[in-house]
């Protein structure tokens, strides 16, 4: 199916960073916040991308300005009317998606394919809340979006053929690393990962080693980029606590269980880089690795 306009719902961490990618593959985009503030905000991070891509000399200034031009900012579900793709990268509540999209099914031309961008809820209950449960998938990105290279191409119970052969083709034309996935919570990518973070926290409440020193083996014996405990400060505590949360209440499986240490450390605000502190403190030149002393 030939996509020309593609709708992104949230201008928030994700969305942004998804209006930007398919405006830089060549797609008209629009993009609905809740307020213009959240808005302004939303469309000025990308903004600020594409004037560090050009002062980096990644992007000449005119491709930047076609691609600022292709994105059009709006707070009404009308301009979402002749699009071709909608993906909703909006708050990760059920309840507010669902809502959104019964505002928007009807809007939006009945040939488009509907996208969710769930990290953690079942694709199918969005599909399954709107008039064409067949034409809905979910898009997984991860972030940042206009730099991790995967799209997880969701399949559910409903999705049809074709409408997934477009998930893949809109992926492929953004340059992504496209993988299939079944509808089962996590995915494939948190299905793996959130488990393997939350051992590396056990084995520290087990005291087989400090925090710089899990780190410092992960990276030097598994070649990992960087060790689980910088990882979930990347991630945010707070974020890897409410994948865990939903994971065990799908899988009921100790291995999806947050340990304790990581429930007390999210109920104490220590999110991670973004608040400043979680398993490092950041106030510094360099992070530097603090004992939760739980
Ligand atoms: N943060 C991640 O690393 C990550 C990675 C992959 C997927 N996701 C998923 O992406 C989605 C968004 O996550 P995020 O981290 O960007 O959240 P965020 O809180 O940064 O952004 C969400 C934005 O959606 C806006 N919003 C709420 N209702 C809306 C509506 N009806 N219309 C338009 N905008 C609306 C909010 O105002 C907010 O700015 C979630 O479903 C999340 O699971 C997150």
């Amino acid at each position: 199916m030939e996509i020309s306009k593609v709708g992104v719902l949230g201008a928030g961490l994700m969305g942004h960073g998804i209006a930007q990618v398919a405006a830089q593959a060549g797609y008209d985009v629009v993009l609905r916040e809740v307020d213009q503030a959240r808005l302004d905000k939303g469309i000025g991070r990308i903004e600020k991308q594409l004037g560090r891509a050009v002062e980096k000399g990644r992007m000449e200034q005119s491709d930047a300005d076609a691609v600022r031009g292709r994105i059009n900012g709006t707070l009404d579900y009308a301009d979402y009317a002749d699009c071709d793709l909608v993906i909703e990268a909006i708050t990760e509540n059920l309840q507010q998606k669902l809502d959104m999209w019964r505002e928007l099914d009807g809007i939006v031309n009945d040939g488009a394919v509907l996208a969710t961008n769930t990290s953690s809820l079942s694709v199918i209950d969005q599909a399954a809340a709107t008039r064409r449960p067949g034409r809905f998938v979910g898009l997984h990105f991860f972030n940042p979006a206009q730099v991790m290279p995967l799209l997880e191409v969701v399949q559910t119970v409903t999705t049809d053929e074709e409408s997934l052969k477009t998930g893949f083709e809109f992926g492929e034309r953004l340059g992504k690393t496209c993988v299939h996935a079944k509808d089962k919570t996590g995915f494939i990518v948190n299905r793996l990962l959130v488990p393997y973070m939350l051992d590396a926290i056990r084995a520290y409440e087990e005291g087989v080693g400090s925090i710089d020193q899990i780190d410092a083996a992960m990276k030097a014996g598994a070649n990992h980029p960087m060790g689980p405990f910088t990882l979930l400060d990347f991630v945010g505590l707070d974020t890897t606590k409410s994948i865990a949360d939903i994971m065990f209440d799908e899988y009921r499986e100790r291995r999806f269980a947050a340990p304790p240490t990581l429930r007390k450390m999210v109920a104490a605000g220590f999110y991670g880089q973004k608040s400043g502190r979680g398993f490092y403190d950041y106030s510094g030149d360099k992070p530097v690795a603090v004992d939760p002393g739980l």
